[in-house]
Formats: C-alpha cells, sequence, structure tokens
C-alpha cells in the first residue's frame, strides 16, 4: 500500500483520537491549572493512538523519556501492526489559553511514514512563513523585517502598509514588533498558540499575511505540517538559551545547530495534519456541550491530495 493509502486509512481513528484529547482537556477549561488540562489531553489521546492500526513511534511528544512518562520521544504507540508512522504531536497546544479559558487551544497531531518529521528537540525556534500562492522566497529568514516586508507586498501586489503579520506576544519580539509598526503593517498579536498563528497565513479569511517570531520547535514541526498540506512557505531555525539546549539538541540528532530548515526539510514526506479545537478560535470551534452531546470540530489535512477536511462531531456524553 502507499504512503499516502496508510495515513488516509489511519485518518478516522485518529480524529477521533485528537477529538478524546480536546474533550478531555476541555473540562479543564478556565479552571487555572494547565498542568492537569494538559495530563488530561495527554492520557486521552495517548490511549487513542495505543488503538490505532500502526507500528507508530513518537518523534515529537512531551519530552524526553526521563521527563516525561507519557508520550515520550521514542515511545512506541499502535496495536503494533500496520504501517510504520512517525507522529509528531501536542495533546493541548495552549495549556495557558485553556487553563485561562482563551481561544485557539487545539489538540494537535501530524502522522507521516517512519522518517518524514523533523526530530525537532525541545528548544525554541525561529520561524517566518507565509501562505499558498506566492512566489518562491519570497521571504527569508536571514533578510530583515523590512526586507521581507517589502518583498511580500510587491508580490501581493499592495502597499507594505497593507500587510498584516502575527506575532506571539513576547518581550523577545518588540525588534520585530517596532519593525513592523514602523512599516505601518497591522500586527495581529496573539497570546499563545503559534501552530494556530501559522497555519492563519494559508486561510485568506484571517487577513494575515505573514507570521514572525520565535516559538517552540515541536510546534514549529506541527505547523509545517499543516502547511506541507495546504501550501505555502516556512523557514526556520533553532535557537538556543544555553549548552543543555545545544546538547539536547545534538542527542535528537542534529549535526548542524545554525541550519536553516525549509518548510520541506522540516515535513519531508508526505504526512496529515489534524487538530480538534479546544477553545473556540479562529481555525476551529471549540468543545461544546449540548444537553446529552459533546461536539467537536477537526480538521483533517492530507499533503498527498492537498485535501482538508473539517469534521463536525456530536456524540453522547461519556461516549
Ligand atoms: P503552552 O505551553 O501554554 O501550550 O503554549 C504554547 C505556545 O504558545 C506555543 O504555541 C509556542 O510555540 C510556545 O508556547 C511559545 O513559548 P513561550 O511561551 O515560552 O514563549
Amino acid at each position: 500500500m502507499s504512503d499516502a493509502t496508510d495515513l488516509q486509512n489511519l485518518a478516522f481513528a485518529a480524529a477521533r483520537a485528537a477529538e478524546d484529547a480536546a474533550i478531555a482537556a476541555s473540562v479543564w477549561i478556565g479552571r487555572s491549572d494547565k498542568e492537569a488540562a494538559d495530563q488530561a489531553a495527554v492520557d486521552a489521546l495517548r490511549t487513542g493512538l495505543n488503538a490505532m492500526p500502526m507500528r507508530g513511534r513518537i518523534v515529537i511528544g512531551e519530552g524526553e523519556r526521563d521527563e516525561a512518562p507519557m508520550l515520550f520521544i521514542g515511545e512506541e504507540v499502535g496495536t503494533g501492526s500496520g504501517p510504520e508512522i512517525d507522529i509528531a504531536l501536542d495533546p493541548l497546544e495552549g495549556t495557558s489559553l485553556t487553563a485561562k479559558g482563551m481561544a485557539n487551544a487545539l489538540a494537535v497531531l501530524a502522522l507521516s511514514p517512519r522518517g518524514g518529521l523533523l526530530h525537532a528537540p525541545d528548544t525554541y525556534m525561529d520561524k517566518i512563513a507565509v501562505g499558498p500562492g506566492l512566489p518562491r522566497g519570497v521571504v527569508d529568514l536571514d533578510n530583515s523585517v523590512e526586507d521581507n516586508i517589502r518583498s511580500l507586498a510587491k508580490a501581493k501586489g499592495c502597499e507594505v502598509g497593507d500587510i498584516t503579520a502575527c506575532v506571539l506576544e513576547r518581550e523577545r519580539h518588540q525588534k520585530i514588533m517596532d519593525a513592523l509598526r514602523s512599516l505601518g503593517c497591522r500586527v495581529i498579536l496573539i497570546p499563545d498558540g503559534d501552530v494556530a498563528g501559522v497555519i492563519a497565513t494559508t486561510d485568506p479569511d484571517t487577513g494575515i499575511d505573514i507570521y514572525i517570531g520565535q516559538g517552540g520547535a515541536p510546534e514549529g514541526v506541527l505547523a509545517a505540517s499543516a502547511l506541507r498540506c495546504v501550501g505555502g512557505q516556512m523557514q526556520t531555525r533553532l535557537f538556543f538559551r544555553n549548552d543543555d539546549e545545544r546538547a539536547r539538541a545534538a542527542k535528537t540528532g542534529v549535526k548542524d545547530l545554525n541550519r536553516k530548515y525549509s518548510l520541506n526539510e522540516l515535513a519531508s514526506k508526505d504526512c496529515m495534519f489534524i487538530a480538534t479545537g479546544v477553545t473556540d478560535g479562529t481555525l476551529l470551534d471549540g468543545v461544546h456541550k449540548t444537553g446529552e452531546f459533546i461536539e467537536t470540530e477537526t480538521l483533517i489535512m492530507q499533503s498527498a491530495d492537498k485535501s482538508v477536511r473539517r469534521l463536525f462531531s456530536r456524540r453522547p456524553k461519556g461516549a
């Protein structure tokens, strides 16, 4: 069977696992306990993954084996028969968003044939991303913010002041925000959740043209797998705060610590990206309880046929 068929066959079970994680996390919305929310999502996602007919291996997970008892990097999941699948996941992307009852928390995973996703260490990553339909190389991580925005505006046939950028609201991004504002760009600040921030560049309805900034490296690989499915460009570079992080990167097999990764290096083979909304957001509706039922919305994107499916699901509570 082809890789694409293998992924296709796993789509429904993977979506169900993401739904389970989102529902479990949703119990903790607005309860100021991000650890409990995360743990609930981890437990549910792990149970779902272990029911899937695959020889799954976590390549991006909750951390290394000594620090994460479940869904650690290298953990084998699935029934143990079926295709060899690598999995990147973030059972709860937006633990703080969930704890504070804020928008855009997601349960996220990406699946690929073995070797198809970068084994990124749990460090920071500089990221730049734009949506589909633009000339190759229109932005470059090594160019200044000003040069990138001018190039993007030219490619889009608009003024630099018409460009809208999405940036994680962090002190470390002050220079980026200053540069964008001095060009007259609109800056949409997000409190957390840069997977959704990057994906927003691919959806004209969001009005977001570009994502710039530094966030988690695991989230970078997840976002790249989504872009591989729907088109767009992304470049990243790992960022290390200390020698410990450099050592961790070396342990995951990173040889050149300064390497600039393209989208196709982050997600190098056909992949499937799945996300279920936990709280309502720009990308997806969150978990809703209506009477005896629980409703979820899940995105299933596949790179092989560039398909995007939105799965609305309603199930009796407790099912
Ligand atoms: P949570 O840890 O609360 O789930 O936050 C996720 C996130 O906002 C990612 O989307 C982002 O890549 C990363 O954290 C940014 O890290 P930091 O909060 O340390 O700037």
